[in-house]
Formats: structure tokens, sequence, C-alpha cells
């Protein structure tokens, strides 16, 4: 599947309880489950190549991993020595956070992705980590992938990180689960928590305190994990643009977490004036509910606060702006600079070409709210350019290119996507 022609759609009413399952759970339950003594299980893994590249990487690392379709049970003896490359695919998560696990186990171990990820940076990690006695390298001296790592005995640390990475954080508290003392990680800004949350639901000894995190290294292994992963904000939130910019459209999200770290873009898309609605329904290590979002006229607003808590959405709340009336700024966005491509410049470059206008900054751009016109959009190998620009299709119409990284969180994008229209594939 190459393109996709997206037809512009005249409203609608929907309740959709498939969105796919989070991604960043969906990686660390996996992840933990080598942790823990005894069995894990994780039902509503999110079987996407990101996190289907994770759970292999587990297998390779001497995991036991019995997966009737439903439930995903997992049982280690530790982690072993492979032989084999451990292949993260299109995932910076997989790769950052396996650093972190790997940098005091007993062995050697190579780690690679794909030609995006090889390109994108692995010094926030490889840094703090060799400072506390890790043995990692890489091209360009541990930047970049593949990287190989030789366990090592870690020192404590207290670490305060310039930039505000759940990555980075989750790295470095892997890391420190190990260490030969307590540790302390501060941020800027509070990242996404799911870490300390599932960690600490396992019987990990780590408080937080503000953006200080305080980890004391396991004495004994953990507790296993009992997880129903929740559905994904940020791919949730691609329908809730939907919602929020076809006059006549109401949607209900089901089975989200509703993590205050993760639904940021939900509060800006309320900002703008869209009519949402959460209703918790349950909570185990997050809340979790629904998410009703209703169409109402959008306005321009400032995004410039709490970015790592809305970074993964703001493509897609970029085509909200281009709706909306008036001058949409976001600020201190310059992470966007290295994700799964330079987003900054993929917005900006697809809004153009959408006949929107845009001016570009170092950290975010200006969106001027205007009428989105029909275009051709490559996605860059971006699944969430592609994404969005399909979304954007739904008010003008839209040819898109190069789809297939959308498998890597979002396979089933397409079957929901045609509740609310039709697409040709080309
Ligand atoms: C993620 C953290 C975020 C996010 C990524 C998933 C995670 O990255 O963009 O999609 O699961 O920890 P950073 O922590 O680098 O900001």
């Amino acid at each position: 599947m190459s393109r996709v022609v997206v037809i512009p759609c005249e409203g609608f009413t929907l309740n959709i309880s498939e969105i796919a399952p989070d991604k960043s759970i969906s990686h660390r339950s996996v992840m933990f489950a080598m942790l823990a003594e005894g069995t894990s299980e994780i039902t509503n893994f999110l079987r996407a190549e990101d996190t289907l590249n994770s759970l292999n990487i587990v297998k390779n690392l001497g995991a036991r991993v019995v997966d009737d379709g439903v439930t995903i049970k997992i049982s280690s003896e530790g982690i072993k020595e492979s032989s084999e490359i451990l292949d993260c695919g299109n995932s910076g998560t997989g790769m950052r956070l396996f650093c972190g696990l790997l940098s005091s186990a007993e062995g050697h171990f190579v780690l690679t992705g794909d030609e995006y990820l090889r390109r994108r940076p692995m010094k926030r990690v490889t840094a703090p980590l060799r400072n506390i006695g890790a043995k990692l390298d890489g091209r360009n001296d541990g930047d970049l992938a593949p990287l190989s790592i030789r366990g090592a005995s870690l020192q404590a640390f207290n670490y305060e990180s310039k930039i505000a990475s759940a990555q980075v954080k989750s790295a470095m508290i892997l890391a420190a689960l190990r260490a030969d003392g307590i540790c302390t990680y501060t941020e800027p800004e509070l990242s996404r928590d799911h870490t300390e949350r599932m960690l600490k639901g396992m019987g990990a000894e780590i408080s937080v305190d503000g953006l200080k995190t305080t980890i004391t290294p396991m004495k004994k292994l953990l507790s296993p994990l009992k997880i129903r992963v929740p559905a994904d904000p940020s791919s949730a939130f691609f329908f809730a643009v939907a919602a929020a910019i076809t006059p006549n459209a109401s949607i209900i999200l089901e089975g989200v977490t509703l993590n205050e770290t993760r639904i940021e873009a939900f509060r800006a898309l309320e900002r703008m004036g869209a009519n949402i609605k959460y209703e918790q329904t349950d909570d185990k290590y997050e809340p979790i509910g629904n998410i009703h979002v209703k169409y109402a006229p959008l306005k321009a607003i400032t995004v410039e606060d709490n970015i790592s808590w809305l970074i993964d959405e703001l493509p897609v709340l970029s085509i909200a702006f281009a709706c909306a009336d008036g001058e949409s700024i976001i600020k201190n966005a310059e992470e966007l600079r290295v994700k799964e491509s330079d987003r900054i410049s993929t917005v900006v470059s697809g809004l153009r070409a959408c006949g929107i206008e845009v001016d570009e900054y170092e950290d975010g751009y200006k969106v001027k709210g205007g009428v989105l016109k029909a275009a051709k959009v490559d996605s860059h190998g971006d699944h969430r350019i592609a994404m969005s620009f399909i979304i954007a299709g739904l008010r003008c119409g839209m040819e898109v290119s190069d789809l297939d990284c959308i498998n890597t969180s979002f396979p089933n994008f397409f079957e929901l996507l045609q509740k609310i229209t039709k697409v040709e594939f080309k």
C-alpha cells in the first residue's frame, strides 16, 4: 500500500472501542516482565511493528513467551546474552529503554534499527549511562545506532536532565534499579510517567516528588505485571481531531488512558473551543476512561507549556490549527526535530502544500487558520505525519503517500477511518 486518496466527509456519530492499545505502555510491559519473578500477564498488547519488535527482543534475551493471541504470558530467569542483533525497527522508545535495561545485564548486546532510527540521537541516554559506568558505544561516539552494550556494574547517581524526556528518564530508572546505591533523576518538566507507575505497581521502591524521582535499587525481583493495556491517547487523538474539524461530528473514544501526562492535547483542543468530556471508568496503574469529542467552531491558541505531554500529538493538532480562526503558535518544541521525522519541517511543508500560511521557527511554528486545499503529501516514513494529513483530508480531500509506517503504531487506522469516510488505495 503506497498511496491513499481520502474523500471529504460530512459529519458522523461514532463510538470507537478499538483504538490501538497504548504504545508506551506496551513496550514497557514486555520489558519490565524481565525484572519480575513469576509470570507477567499482558492483555490488549499493541500488535504493531514497534512493540512487536520489543516483544521479539525480550524473547531473544531469554524470556519465555506464551501468546494465545489474547494474553501474552512472560516469564524470565534473568536477561541472557543473545547471539542475535536486537532490532528495534523504527522505535526510539524501544532502543533507549533497552539501553537502560541492558547496561547492567551480564553479556554483550547489539541494538540496531531501521534507516530512520539509525539517524536519531542516542547520546541523550548513552552519555548519562556511560557516566555511571555503562559500557556503551556506537557511531559518532555513541550517538548513533547500531549500539553495542557490554553489561557492567553501575554507580549510584543524581542526574539532572536538561530535556523533559520519558525515554531518558525511563532508561535511567531502569539503570538505577541495579545501581550500587539510591539514585535521583530530576527533569526540567514532568514527562510521561508510565515507567514510575508500572514499576511501583510491581513493588519497586520509587518515589516521586515534583520533578525529582528517587529510586532504590531492587533487593529482589519484582512482582509480575498483570495489565490490560489501555487505548493509546496519541492514536485516539487523530479521531478526536477528525470530530473537532468536521461539522456535525461527534465521537466517543473508549478505554483510553486518562493519565494527565498524556491527555494534554485534548486539553489544548478544548481551549480551542471543541466540546470534550472525560468519563473515568477504571483505575489500574493509570486512570482509564472514555473521551467524548463534539465539533464546535475552533479558535487559535498558543501552545508553549508542558510540551512533552503533547509532543506526539502536535502534528495532528496542527491540522486543527489550520481549521481554526486566527493564528496558532507552537513554541519550545525543538524536540519535534528529532522524532521519526523532523516534524517541524514535515508539518510546515505539508500545511503549505495544503494552501495554509505557516511561519517556521527553530522550536515550533505559527499556523494561520484558513481553508485547507486538497494536496499530495508524503509521510517521510513518519506514521504521525501520514495519519495527520489523512485526517486533514476529511475536510478537503488528500492524497498521502508512503503509508507502511502507519503499521508501527496503529495497524487498524484505516479500518476505523473507513467508518467515517471513503478512501481509495492506489
Ligand atoms: C515515549 C516518550 C516520548 C514520545 C514517544 C514515546 C515513551 O519521547 O515522543 O513517542 O514511551 O517514553 P521522549 O521521551 O523522547 O520525549
